[in-house]
């Protein structure tokens, strides 16, 4: 166990930390495109349903688990877990429950980062394209561009190190000088730089046809097709509020376990989500969409990797200024990717630290290393085949990314609500300037949220196998 543990240096600079965890790719390139696909408008019945029926509740228990683990000196998940199962169940089966819990969060956050870690690569690298003109020659498709980027090792690898290495670097500081330091900095940047492109994105008029303007394109992300909600619709809003406030993997319970005893939980919990969603629904929805939007019109809008990749760079070198434009669009999201991927990075520090007695600078290349043995795979994936449609990428982002969140987010909701019973209740409340009513922490807790991911994970199940 590690000697004296860290706390965070200010209320600020936690709430600022926290919201960087939250902020990430997941409420730029993600979200706006989730909810262009699945419904538009009528994307925001599930997805505030899901937030306030899983998110909120499941942000509250984890802030918790954090909490109480740090406590006892742990930061990671497997003794967090078993800490608070031995308060309803005998040490055995809290032993077996904490195993489960730490490794499947050190496996979705190894797995998970090898391919985040490598987007954060590219918009670095796609930063500096922007600002040095890249991929202004109209010769060149955008496409044909980004294909190129990611086949040449010398760009994509480059890039990729560089961003692992700050990253690395940063965590190698510790709490107060690493982490909380670049959230100060980095958080107020992407609000700055999200307004700015807002601006600009209402201010883009309609330069290729009459109709398409960025308000027609807000209204295209907004107005809803309800014909389009369905059973997947819901699930896709379920999945991005886990992936958008980093839920069901461990990280928002490591940044919880560097606070002090008595510091608030549920006000804290609260600003988190708050400057996420704001990020997500504000921000993230009102820049690359309508953009895209007044170029390419409602037929062009690529999902995913290729809207901010491929489409907005396109969009970039035809507007004015787009040079600037499109640098303060990949560092912000580079920025936002930077914040979230720190948090693991620092899990598996900590993981390493207080479990294994390894000291943070050993601990911090360690991490360096195993993020580069298992990233190179996805690295690799379009130099060595001569394809481009990331294949392998796509296929753990299915797994990982929505599918092993949810169920660790059960294992999570289920020890605190049900083995911890009225003490996790007491347990949310200590210290707070907020408190939560018996009759939320009963209904929330203990039942609906637990039954909903149970419905969930069935029917998502069912999808996956067939
Ligand atoms: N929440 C962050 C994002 O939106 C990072 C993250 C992604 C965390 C996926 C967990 C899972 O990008």
């Amino acid at each position: 166990m590690a000697e004296k543990r860290e706390n965070w240096g200010s209320k600020l600079g936690l709430i600022l930390a926290m919201a960087g965890n939250a902020v990430g790719l997941g409420n730029f390139w993600r979200y706006p495109y989730q909810a262009a696909k699945n419904g538009g408008g009528a994307f925001m019945v599930p997805y505030f349903a899901a937030l306030i029926l899983l998110g909120i509740p499941l942000m509250l228990v984890e802030w918790n688990q954090g909490r109480y683990g740090g406590k006892y000196g742990h930061g990671t998940l497997g003794p967090m877990v078993y800490l608070q199962a031995r308060e309803g169940v005998n040490p055995r089966v809290a032993r077996i429950l904490g195993g489960l819990a730490g490794a499947l969060a050190l496996g979705v956050t190894v797995l998970l980062n090898s391919y985040y870690n490598h987007i954060i690569g590219w918009t670095l690298g796609y930063a500096f394209e922007s600002a040095t003109g890249g991929y202004m020659d109209k010769s060149v498709s955008t496409g044909a561009y980004f294909v190129n980027y990611i086949q040449s090792p010398s760009k994509v690898l480059v890039f990729w190190l560089i961003a692992l290495a700050v990253l690395g670097f940063a965590v190698m500081r510790g709490i107060q000088k690493g982490i909380e330091a670049w959230a100060k900095f980095m958080m107020p940047t992407i609000y700055i730089f999200g307004i700015i492109l807002i601006i600009r994105t209402l201010t883009l008029g309609a330069p290729v046809k009459p109709e398409w303007t960025p308000i027609a394109g807000l209204d295209f992300i907004w107005s809803p097709r309800w014909q389009d909600l369905n059973w997947q619709a819901a699930l896709a809003a379920a999945g991005q509020i886990f992936f958008t406030l980093s839920l069901g993997m461990g990280i928002i319970q490591n940044y919880a376990s560097y606070l002090k005893p008595d510091d608030d939980i549920v006000l804290s919990g609260f600003a988190t989500i708050s400057l996420n969603e704001l990020a997500e629904v504000v921000l993230g929805g009102t820049i690359a969409i309508p953009i895209a939007y007044t170029f390419l019109g409602p037929e062009g809008l690529g999902a995913g990797v290729g809207l901010s990749f491929i489409a907005l760079p396109n969009i970039f070198r035809q507007m004015a200024g787009g040079q600037i434009f499109g640098t303060f669009w990949f560092l912000l999201l580079y920025f936002a990717g930077f914040t979230s991927a720190i948090a693991m990075y620092n899990y598996l520090v900590a993981l390493l630290e207080e479990e294994a007695g390894v000291p943070r600078k050993v601990g911090s290349v360690a991490v360096f290393v195993i993020y580069i043995i298992f990233g190179l795979p996805v690295a690799l994936e379009p130099i060595l085949t001569k394809t481009a449609d990331l294949a392998y990428l796509t296929e753990l982002d299915n797994w990982v990314g929505s599918y092993l969140l949810v169920v660790l987010g059960l294992l999570e909701v289920m020890v605190t609500g049900w083995l911890m019973g009225a003490k996790g209740l007491e347990e949310i409340n200590k210290g707070g300037y907020w408190k939560i009513s018996k009759t939320f922490y009963s209904v929330f807790i203990q039942a609906v949220t637990p039954i909903t991911i149970i419905i969930l994970l069935f029917f998502s199940t069912k999808d996956y196998i067939k």
